[in-house]
């Protein structure tokens, strides 16, 4: 590391060092990082575990004997009593009052927003309103209220900033409302340009009759979501994201009359009080336990428990302050690098101070000619430096296509060249001579100076 170049970047960014001793959770917690060499970069793709984690985990189930929650026996209590405590603490985490909130536990945050998707009383008369910079697991939501027959409607987010359109948004909001429920989903933070959209459009939606789904998956891990103070009626992360471990747990928290309006299109073991073959009728059970299809994961929920002490004691305010920092300083000197030609090697989607934006940055690279570098090869390189980054959409077609310039019309065209179906391979060919993804570097709980640094050498590397 260029011990000049730190001392600057320290001297630019003091709150770098006032936000925790990072060296020392480092070394304690992520220390397999800098053992095996690897630069992560990737923590929208998945945040990492601290190793102390995982032993508490392993402690609790190597003593703990744990039976399957659905009973009354004493091993089915433990499991059931370690559930029910990492349940309060989801709630306490967000500051989320259990009278006002249910946090229902899914699979991941997809599996909780289609929970909503295929529960919500979209009809004709009823719409969804979505921005263009949703994740493809929100975008999906629109399959179910066609389906149904709610209008769904895109707000675009606009070049360079990749920010909502304000005035669309305000529009699309206004307008006066069908006979039917209108939901509103868009992301706390993109995850595609880190843009993070405005919380106050929860209150303003609502108080022109909108439910609101907000997709916090890519916003919780490095920045405090307070439910006491921005109320969406649903909102839907994955705990990976957050801490690294345990994977394959997510929630969805849902507002009381929220989760009362949901219709659950079948019932599942667990989720009716009684059911009756012979009778052909049944009773769904109450609050969350009604969304929690079969067994939950039940050895892993205490890790989810253990996953926010770790959050809490690393602080997501320090977190916070360190990505953004790095952040600021990467986009800085990524966006002033010159080949000999003059050119920039650097284009920038979204924008390019830390305001209201997250510490995900999402580029492409151009040689000295102008033409794109390969987002593909950039990431292969990148792999051979052992540096994790992430190339292609990131599931996020909508902005990938508005910060590329692909029209509707382009991508029509290539979905109408095959009847049936279209690889990623023909749609690159399809949109000849456009980019048709980028590159993605995002910061999390153990980034360091070193890690930005080492990315910009790499960067450095494609200088001609
Ligand atoms: C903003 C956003 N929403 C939703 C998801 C879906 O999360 P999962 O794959 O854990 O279900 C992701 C995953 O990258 C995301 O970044």
């Amino acid at each position: 590391m260029d011990r000049n170049g730190y001392e600057a970047f320290v001297a630019g960014y003091p709150e770098y060092l006032a936000s925790g001793n990072i060296e020392a959770l480092r070394a304690s917690e992520f220390g397999r990082l800098d053992e095996e060499g690897e630069v992560y970069l990737d923590y929208t793709g998945s945040g990492l575990y601290g190793v102390s984690q995982v032993q508490r985990h392993l402690h609790l189930l190597s003593r703990a004997v744990l039976g399957n929650p659905h009973s009354q026996s004493p091993t089915s209590r433990v499991a059931t009593e370690l559930a029910e405590r990492a349940r309060h603490h989801v709630l306490e985490y967000f500051h989320a009052p259990p009278d006002e909130y249910c946090a229902v536990f899914t699979g991941n945050a997809s599996q909780a927003l289609k929970l909503v998707a295929e529960s919500y009383p979209f009809d004709a008369g009823g719409r969804l309103l979505l921005t263009f910079d949703n994740h493809n697991s929100v975008n999906g939501i629109r399959e179910f209220a066609r389906s149904r027959g709610a209008e769904t409607t895109y707000v675009p987010v606009v070049p360079p900033d990749l920010r909502v359109d304000a005035v669309a948004l305000a529009e699309q909001l206004a307008r006066p409302p069908g006979s039917g429920h209108r939901l509103f989903a868009y992301p706390a933070q993109s995850n595609f340009s880190g843009v993070q959209h405005d919380l106050r459009w929860i209150s303003e939606a609502q108080a022109r009759g909108w439910d609101v789904l907000l997709d916090a998956a890519a916003f919780v891990p490095t920045n405090r979501l307070d439910l006491s103070r921005w109320k969406p009626e649903f909102v839907v992360l994955s705990f990976y994201k957050m801490f690294g471990y345990p994977t394959g747990v997510g929630a969805l928290l849902a507002r009381w009359p929220a989760l009362s309006k949901l219709r659950r299109p079948w019932f599942a073991g667990g989720t009716i009080s009684v059911a009756s073959v012979g009778a052909d009728r049944y009773h769904p059970a109450e609050g969350a336990a009604a969304f929690e299809d079969g067994t939950v994961n039940f050895t892993s929920l205490p890790a989810v428990d253990i996953g926010l002490d770790f959050l809490e004691s690393a602080g997501v305010d320090n977190i916070h302050a360190r990505v953004q920092a790095l952040t600021g300083w990467l986009i800085g000197r990524l966006l002033g690098l010159r080949h000999s030609t003059g050119r920039p090697l650097v284009t920038l989607y979204g924008p390019a101070s830390t305001e209201a934006r997250g510490a995900t940055i999402t580029i492409n690279m151009q040689d000295s000619l102008g033409n794109f570098i390969d987002h593909q090869v950039i990431e292969e390189q990148a792999g051979i430096r052992r540096l994790s980054i992430r190339s292609g959409c990131f599931c996020n077609p909508g902005a990938g296509e508005l910060a590329m310039g692909i029209s509707a019309d382009e991508m029509r065209s290539c979905f109408l060249r095959s009847a049936d179906r279209i690889t990623y391979d023909e749609f690159r060919r399809c949109i000849d001579g456009k980019s048709t993804g980028a590159v993605r570097i995002s910061l999390g709980v153990a980034s360091t100076f070193a890690d930005a640094s080492a990315f910009m050498d790499f960067a450095r590397s494609f200088l001609g």
